[in-house]
């Protein structure tokens, strides 16, 4: 079956998709994206992470490249077109194609626009997870304004390539002070010994995602405790059980940190239950 892509305005072949080569996307990364999960034939808090690209668009001040229903419409149409029924939806929006010039372009440049979607296997993720994950830590060395998801995320590539190299999934960037930040593209949590939830405060230093904002309303359903508050390194080396969310992963138990297991080396009880919760606690709309 061949893989059909939006490309401003219009749905093309994925092969021969493609954008100007003065796009300022490709030029600055001066642009935003967003990925949402497709699982059993619904988008996965479609609503949420609309409202977070909004809100990405707004602070870098790039227009929408169309209104929020037209866009519904063409990720709804995109995973149809590709016959996604599990998978992910990508959309990415840039400020327009202009001649190479740091400062912005005319205010009539119109944003650019890419949605593709791709198949992804659930029985794969459900084996990762019953296994859980490696993690590795490397130092913090990105910008501050990482609640903005924004498209430029070399810091972020090379620490994952760092982890593959490890043979692990995912890089945690710590803090000079040994607090975690949050995972390469995922955020970071631990469950404590009486059985807390606790990540990062996401008002700054994190992305605030949206994965994580649907376990805070599990935990709430199901009466756990959440601390939002930095935890160490080698707090999450003795904590009862370690995990990263995101849509690409939902929620993933972490065995081990560096090399070092977590607790036992097994995933926890409580990260497997918030993964087998998850669907039915996240907002679902009919693809
Ligand atoms: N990454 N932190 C970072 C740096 C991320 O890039 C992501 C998502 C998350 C988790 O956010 P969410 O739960 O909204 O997916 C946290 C996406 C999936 C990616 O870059 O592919």
């Amino acid at each position: 079956m061949s893989r059909i892509a939006y490309v401003n305005g219009r749905y093309v072949p994925h092969g021969s998709a493609s954008v100007h080569i003065e796009d300022r996307g490709y030029q600055f990364a001066d642009g935003v994206y967003e990925v949402c999960e497709i699982a059993r034939g619904y988008i996965v808090d479609m609503p949420r992470h609309l409202d977070r690209l909004e809100r990405s668009l707004r602070e870098l001040r790039i227009a929408w490249p169309m209104g929020r229903k037209a866009l519904e419409t063409v990720i709804r149409e995109v995973v149809r077109r590709n016959k996604v029924t599990n998978g992910l939806v990508y959309m990415q929006v840039t400020r327009g194609v202009a001649r190479r010039d740091h400062y912005f372009p005319a205010a009539d440049t119109p944003p650019a626009i890419v949605v593709t979607a791709k198949r992804t296997d659930p029985r794969a993720a459900a084996a990762k997870a019953e296994k859980g994950v490696r993690v590795i830590t490397v130092p913090e060395n990105r910008w501050e304004r990482v609640d903005i998801k924004s498209v430029g995320l070399l810091p972020n590539v090379l620490a994952r390539q760092k982890a593959k190299e490890a043979g692990a999934v995912e890089a945690w960037f710590v803090d000079p002070d040994g607090t975690v930040k949050e995972g390469a593209s995922t955020n970071a949590w631990i469950v404590t010994g009486e059985g807390t939830l606790v990540t990062r405060p996401a008002e700054s230093g994190i992305l605030k995602g949206i994965t994580r904002a649907t376990v805070m309303d599990i935990a709430k359903k199901h009466d756990l405790r959440v601390e939002e508050r930095a935890f160490t390194v080698e707090e999450a080396l003795a904590a009862k059980e370690a995990f990263i969310t995101a849509a690409t992963t939902v929620v993933m138990p972490v065995v081990a940190i560096d090399g070092q297991p977590v607790a036992n080396g097994h995933p926890g009880s409580v990260t497997l239950a918030l993964r087998e919760a998850f669907f039915d606690v996240a907002e679902k709309t009919l693809a």
